[in-house]
């Protein structure tokens, strides 16, 4: 379980899930199949989330689960689509191959015994998008379009960097909203699950 505590100078030491404390101490699971561009693309992104946790005022515990999100998010990206669909339950092995690593990362994580929900949950559906997801989850979501590592629509993205996390929520739909409109534009069929994400967020905003 992920249990932490403060950081001040007479708070108990950290306990983080043993995992994750590997992947904050630079050292990915065996099972991690990612480039190293891949593992730069997850530097980048644990960066900015960590970076928003802070300006965000939240705890050290706080700032190291956004970091272990954005660190664990792609272990699996580079991993043979079919290889990973033998390895998941039934009612996910029907996905798409190119959002499956989420969801595979997310249980090999769970099978470590990692219980931590919302992280789970950020991590599996952070190609998608998911209307469960809390604040960390959709700051992995914004922050893996927006790390300044990729190459398109780099003004609207330092732009939006520039906004968060002040402009959160305002930020987060505008992503939702382009990668939305690029699958449309592009043909693509539409996840239920990315649709009932931006539902969850146009409710809130209305
Ligand atoms: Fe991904
Ligand atoms: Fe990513």
């Amino acid at each position: 379980m992920f249990t932490n505590s403060g950081s001040g100078s007479d708070a108990p030491p950290l306990a983080v899930h043993a995992s994750l404390q590997a992947l904050l101490n630079g050292r990915p699971p065996t099972w991690t199949v990612a480039s190293e561009q891949r593992h730069g693309h997850m530097e980048r992104v644990a960066l900015l989330l960590d970076t928003w946790a802070g300006d965000l005022g939240l705890p050290e515990s706080e700032r190291l689960r956004w970091r272990a999100a954005g660190l664990a998010h792609d272990l699996l990206r580079d991993a043979d689509p079919d290889e990973l669909r033998s390895h998941l339950p039934l009612t996910l092995a029907d996905l798409p191959g190119p959002i499956l690593h989420g969801p595979a990362v997310a249980e090999r994580l769970r099978i470590e015994g990692l219980e931590d929900g919302e992280l789970l949950t950020a991590v599996a559906y952070h190609t998608v998008g998911d209307a469960r997801f809390g604040r960390m989850g959709r700051a992995l979501y914004a922050a893996d379009f927006l790390e300044p590592g990729r190459s398109f629509l780099p003004e609207w993205r330092k732009e939006r960097r520039q906004r968060m996390p002040a402009d959160f929520d305002a930020v987060v739909r505008e992503v939702a909203a382009t990668r939305i409109r690029n699958l449309i534009e592009r043909g693509s069929r539409v996840p239920p699950r990315t649709l009932s994400f931006w539902n969850s967020m146009a409710r809130e905003a209305a």
